[in-house]
């Protein structure tokens, strides 16, 4: 039995996260995934309420129970200060030690591909970024502040064992997947410190791999690079701020936010807690609607049993949501009609033929 914390968070995020909870319920029921959901009241909501981000014996539960957090997205303007979503996002994603954050890049269907001429078969890679340092370490601070003379900082803190991992992860996934390239993205040439010890590394890790193609592009050449030609890619690993910015390039060529899905791993330690949650944010101009794309979340949850070793549950899933964004049965995001729960519908509904007690009417 799998425990699986559930955080739905602010704006579209308990509106999605009810979508993901939805199938992860079906297949409990219809396919024997055994799965126990834990609902934690977490959020901007709770924290206006009672002050509560996230409290100490919620984390070592998740850390000791659990095998993974489904996390719809937090982010709400009654909280400027963004300091529940920060003690919950990063809380989780430091707090653990998930350090390699693994978004997939990969278009559902042609009709998403925003680039001319392209089609689903051009954006096919995956984005390996770092997930607990770099200028996210919340190393700094503000001198002089409200003044003419202010000084805010920002420290851009690389490790060597946290850039190793990261890397050594990407040609992991590389070589386990069947992939034959790996690049790495940085700024050396401008940050010279920080980075140059990225170029070392990846020097140095690449030698384990050589039937692994391994490149490196600056990031701005890599954000030209990705919308001139996305199929030359497989693999591409880089730091935690790189990463958040090609990710939702990457979601614009995948069809956009509403499409694109994430997990948080420590890949040294396979038995500790994933993070799963789509790229996209509380989305506040949507939330209430209805019409928040449910998909991201849904291809979270396929990529979360694959994760928890539910590998046919996961390509079940993933081709129901991929039949159904092709037959156009989308929320507007991509062009169709239908609202969040409909679109669940849609995808459930082509789950369910194959499973459902075949009539015996004329059967014998
Ligand atoms: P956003 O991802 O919430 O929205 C960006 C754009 O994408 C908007 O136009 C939105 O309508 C659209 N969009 C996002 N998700 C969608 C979906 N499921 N279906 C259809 N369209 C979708 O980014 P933002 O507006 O920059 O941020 C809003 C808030 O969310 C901020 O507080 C931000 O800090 C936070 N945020 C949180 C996370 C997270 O929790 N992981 C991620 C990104 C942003
Ligand atoms: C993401 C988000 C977060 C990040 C924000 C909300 C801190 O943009 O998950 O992509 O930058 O990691
Ligand atoms: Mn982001």
């Amino acid at each position: 039995m799998k425990r699986i914390a559930v955080i739905g968070g602010d704006g579209i995020g308990p509106e999605v996260v009810r979508e993901g909870v939805r199938a992860l319920e079906w297949f409990r029921a219809r396919r024997g995934v055994e799965l126990e959901l834990w609902h934690l009241d977490l959020g901007a909501e709770r924290y206006l309420r009672d002050g509560t981000t996230f409290p100490e014996a919620v984390r070592d539960a998740i850390a000791k129970d659990c095998a993974a957090v489904l996390l719809g997205a937090l982010g709400d303007a009654r909280v400027p200060g963004f300091e529940h979503a920060r003690d919950i996002l990063f809380g989780m994603r430091m707090g653990f030690d998930l350090y390699a954050n693994v978004r997939p890049v990969r278009a559902l269907s042609d009709q998403v591909v925003p680039l001319r001429g392209r089609t689903a078969r051009d954006v096919d890679f995956v984005v390996f970024r770092e997930n607990t340092e770099g200028l996210y370490a919340g190393v700094g601070g503000q001198l002089r502040r409200g003044t003419s003379d202010e000084i805010a900082i920002n420290e851009d803190i690389n490790t060597r064992k946290g850039v190793e991992r990261i890397v050594r992860a990407a040609f992991a996934f590389a070589r386990r997947t069947g992939r034959s390239r790996v690049l790495m993205s940085d700024k050396s040439n401008a940050m010279r410190h920080a980075h140059e010890l990225w170029q070392r590394v990846f020097h140095e890790v690449r030698c384990g791999y050589p039937e692994i193609e391994a490149r490196h592009l600056y990031i701005d050449a890599l954000c030209l690079e990705l919308v001139r030609n996305p199929g030359q890619f497989q693999v591409i690993v880089t730091n935690n701020l790189f990463g958040d910015i090609v990710t939702d390039l990457g979601a614009a060529l995948q069809g956009g936010l509403g499409v694109a899905a994430s997990v948080s791993y420590n890949a040294d330690l396979p038995e500790r807690v994933k993070l799963f949650e789509p790229v996209h944010g509380s989305a506040p101009n949507l939330a209430g609607t209805g019409l928040a794309n449910p998909v991201a979340t849904l291809l979270c949850v396929s990529m979360l049993f694959e994760e928890l070793g539910f590998g046919a549950a996961s390509r079940e899933l993933y081709h129901a949501i991929e039949g159904t964004v092709a037959a156009g049965e989308t929320t507007p995001d991509l062009g169709g009609p239908l609202g969040t729960v409909a679109v669940t519908d849609a995808v459930l509904a082509r789950l369910l033929p194959a499973c459902e007690p075949r009539s015996t009417k004329n059967s014998a």
